[in-house]
């Protein structure tokens, strides 16, 4: 990240993603950092979650078994009180919204993992980002960490009590992870693939080349 770069009024709504186990969460509250360093403000969020009904929601989804569709369902609920409440007024603000997570997960999750209908995703995704002037909210960048699913569970094995999809196979992580590649070959401008099987310090090199890259370039 270029300090100039940083200290512009350039809009950013940066997503983290990936399967579970990636390391994402140490990188998440350093790029904050990093640009509050610069001067910007940051709301840091997360998904499922980021309001008060949506953390509820989060609360069920992450625990109680239910069928795909009212998965995503409650996924997309939670989204919008999300973006109504949180990410949009803090876009307007001028604030870099950071996101543990957002719509890939469902795609990724929902689509790949659970095997869910991608057209009934597409329309829910199209209504819950819709914007007042006819156009879909989307992340300017999203950083997508890239693990196998076998090095993912290895890290994450015996670290927590998993939750619900922390319980999940590794058939249903390998459909995860595919569900993120198909992801980011269809919005390759969007996505920065970041390795995820490297020392710490190298993930992070790759983080702030990502967020340099764009804020010179914005797509
Ligand atoms: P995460 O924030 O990674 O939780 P943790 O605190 O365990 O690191 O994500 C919560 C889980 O929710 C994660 O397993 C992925 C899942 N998820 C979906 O299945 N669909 C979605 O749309 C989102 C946002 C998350």
């Amino acid at each position: 990240m270029t300090s100039s770069a940083a200290a512009s009024d350039t809009r950013l709504f940066i997503t983290f993603e990936g399967i579970d186990g990636a390391g994402k969460s140490s990188h998440i509250g350093a790029l904050a950092d990093a640009f509050r360093a610069q001067g910007r403000a940051v709301t840091l969020t997360r998904e499922p979650g980021g309001t008060p009904l949506a953390e509820k929601l989060r609360g069920l989804l992450l625990a109680d078994a239910m069928d795909p569709l009212c998965e995503a369902l409650l996924m997309f609920a939670a989204r919008r009180d999300h973006l109504q409440q949180v990410i949009e007024p803090a876009l307007a603000r001028g604030d870099v919204v950071i996101s543990d997570r957002f719509t890939d997960a469902t795609f990724a999750y929902q689509g790949g993992g659970r095997g869910f209908n991608l057209d009934v995703l597409n329309t829910l995704e199209a209504w819950v980002q819709a914007l007042p002037d006819g156009t879909v909210r989307q992340p300017d960048l999203t950083l997508w960490f890239d693990l196998d699913p076998a090095v993912a569970a290895a890290r994450l094995a015996g670290a927590r009590e998993p939750d619900k999809f922390e319980s999940e196979s590794a058939a249903f992580f390998a459909r995860v992870a595919q569900g993120y590649a198909a992801r980011a070959q269809a919005q390759p401008k969007r996505f920065a693939r970041i390795p995820a099987d490297q020392p710490r310090e190298a993930v992070w090199g790759n983080v702030a080349q990502a967020v340099a890259l764009y804020l010179k370039a914005p797509a």
